[in-house]
């Protein structure tokens, strides 16, 4: 899903890019996926692949591990022996929602699922092996070129006359388009380390329901319900708002404010579009 926005929104900017993706290229093909990457020899690499359905990741933490960690582990060793940079994608789920305040860079993650456990355990090994490198943890993303949350309520609410969505989950739903100019400012900075980028604000998957509803103009009620209620495999964070600090420090931005990006996403037109 990302990815495929990157990619446009770089070649966009007049970027050479080489888009990489299975079945060609496998982050678990350690030797081949090293000797891949030396022969093109880029000035950066964004690392967004990944293992992210988080159910199925809960009953085979061997292969989470296998593609989220190892997998990090390979182009890390190659951004390093390159000496270019690496941009590596994490997430909210690497913190156990314990925290009744938005969690900063440098507070301690504490994974509850085998998603969140091999995500960590990719931005330990890309930490350890690589200098020049990027670790930016978002959160409840939703765009044009994946499936998601958004477009799984606006589905629904067209089908049926009511749904039942957890309420007392929190986090910020951010837009995959959204995240892309902060990755490319990244990369072209020298600022090494971890940062959280999202869009602004915070609600429950509850409210960002409502709001798709309410945008989409769909005839459906939306009920609010306890996690208790929606039995899933793997355990998710009650809260994982994500304090961007780090980014405004070095940008001196934050991203639009969640609601204003759910609204371009569902009432807007795509840049084809727009041929923008
Ligand atoms: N989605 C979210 O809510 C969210 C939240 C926070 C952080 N993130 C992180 O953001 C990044 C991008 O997420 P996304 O939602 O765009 O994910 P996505 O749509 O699932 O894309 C991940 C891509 O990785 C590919 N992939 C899987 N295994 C691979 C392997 N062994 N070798 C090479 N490619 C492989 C997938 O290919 P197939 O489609 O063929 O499997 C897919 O194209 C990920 O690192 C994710 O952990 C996502």
């Amino acid at each position: 899903m990302l990815g495929t926005d990157l990619v446009g929104f770089l070649r966009r900017q007049h970027e050479e890019v080489q888009a990489w993706d299975l079945p060609q290229h496998d982050i678990t093909d350690v030797n081949r996926i090293i000797n891949d990457i030396h022969d093109v020899g880029p000035d950066a690499i964004f690392h967004l692949a990944a293992w992210t359905d988080v159910d199925a990741c809960e009953s085979d933490p061997a292969r989470a591990a296998s593609v989220n960690f190892q997998g990090a582990w390979s182009v890390a060793l190659a951004a390093a022996e390159l000496g270019c940079k690496l941009v590596y994608l994490s997430t909210d789920y690497v913190f156990d929602g314990r925290s009744r305040r938005p969690y900063r860079e440098n507070d301690t993650p504490s994974p509850l699922s085998a998603y969140g456990k091999s995500k960590l355990m990719g931005e330990q090994a890309v930490a350890r092996t690589c200098r020049r490198r990027f670790i930016v943890r978002t959160s409840w993303l939703y765009g044009r070129h994946g499936r998601n949350f958004v477009d799984t309520i606006r589905e629904k609410s067209r089908q049926e006359q009511r749904i039942e969505v957890v309420s007392d989950q929190f986090g910020s739903p951010t837009y995959s388009r959204d995240l892309c100019r902060p990755l490319w400012d990244l990369a072209r900075s020298e600022h090494y380390g971890v940062f959280h980028v999202t869009n602004s604000g915070q609600c429950s998957w509850f409210q960002l329901a409502e709001e798709v509803v309410r945008l989409t103009g769909a005839r459906c009620e939306v009920v609010p319900v306890d996690t208790a209620r929606i039995a899933r495999p793997a355990p998710r964070p009650q809260y994982s708002v994500l304090e961007n600090s780090n980014f405004k420090r070095k940008f001196g931005k934050l991203l639009r404010p969640w609601q204003e990006a759910l609204r371009s996403y569902i009432v807007e037109p795509t840049p084809a579009e727009t041929g923008r």
